[in-house]
């Protein structure tokens, strides 16, 4: 359907410890580790990304981290820097998700500073965009994504912009089993678009993939990855387990 390869990535939020987390992916591997029609990321907790990283040496399937500080090193207990992430080869980065703009109080301006350095040291940020339900009930959805994105990627470049992956994720679709339609979700993405060519101009815009993320599972995942620009999914829940994530995978391979 359209010429973006399609990208399926994990977030495994707080879930896991580290030998969990390697039996998984070793699963997962086992599965879908070499094919190449999908782009495929998995992204565990910090704790996890070693080992996870060593049972996907030599495999087609992609390391990612949840969140990451924008400074390289200091005094900042607690936070992991975007050099610490290339040294353990990963190689995206999950940023501004609405559990940490929620619990964590990170603003627009403060996930730009990360998308910034992880673009500086070849990390891939998966720019996490959505509205909450108030926002959504109140009319509100275009105007939110519109200032998350538009300040997440402040100080982008056209040269920077195909390394980038923006997640469209509606904050009353996470971990609630309510998926939005695929008419909902369409708009969202194609609205998305329309802002990065404004941004950067269409054949750029054109190369940005755009990932559906909020309960995306294998029975709702054909219709909602049949639209012209959802390019992948954001997958929480399913991507705990290797059977639902490597149905995910395959079903992505099939649409065309
Ligand atoms: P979910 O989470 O698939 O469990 O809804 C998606 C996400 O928060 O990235």
């Amino acid at each position: 359907m359209s010429s973006r390869k399609k990208l399926i990535a994990g977030n495994w939020k707080m879930n896991k410890t580290s030998a969990d987390a390697a039996a998984l992916v070793t699963d997962i591997v086992a599965a879908v580790g070499r094919q190449a029609d999908v782009d495929v990321v998995v992204c565990p907790p910090f704790t996890s990304l070693e080992s996870v990283g060593k049972a996907l040496d030599g495999s087609t399937v992609n390391l990612g981290a949840q969140n990451m500080h924008p400074e390289a090193s200091g005094a900042y207990t607690g936070e992991i820097s975007a050099p610490m992430l290339r040294a353990i080869f990963a190689t995206h980065v999950i940023l501004g998700h609405s559990e940490r703009r929620a619990y964590c109080g990170e603003t627009d301006a403060f996930v730009n500073k990360k998308v910034l350095a992880a673009l500086k040291n070849q990390l891939k940020p998966i720019l996490c965009v959505g509205e909450t339900l108030a926002e959504r009930e109140a009319g509100a959805t275009l105007k939110v994504v519109q200032t998350q994105l538009e300040g997440g990627l402040e100080g982008v470049n056209k040269e920077q912009v195909a390394s980038i992956v923006i997640a469209y994720e509606p904050v009353w679709a996470i971990g609630t089993g309510k998926v939005a339609t695929t008419e909902q979700a369409q708009e969202v993405h194609a609205f998305i678009r329309g802002l990065l060519v404004k941004l950067f101009g269409e054949p750029m815009a054109q190369k940005v993939r755009i990932l559906y993320g909020g309960s995306m599972k294998p029975s709702n995942a054909p219709e909602l990855l049949a639209q012209k620009d959802i390019d992948g999914g954001l997958i929480g829940g399913a991507s705990l387990e290797a059977r639902s994530f490597v149905e995910l995978v395959t079903v992505a391979a099939a649409v065309k």
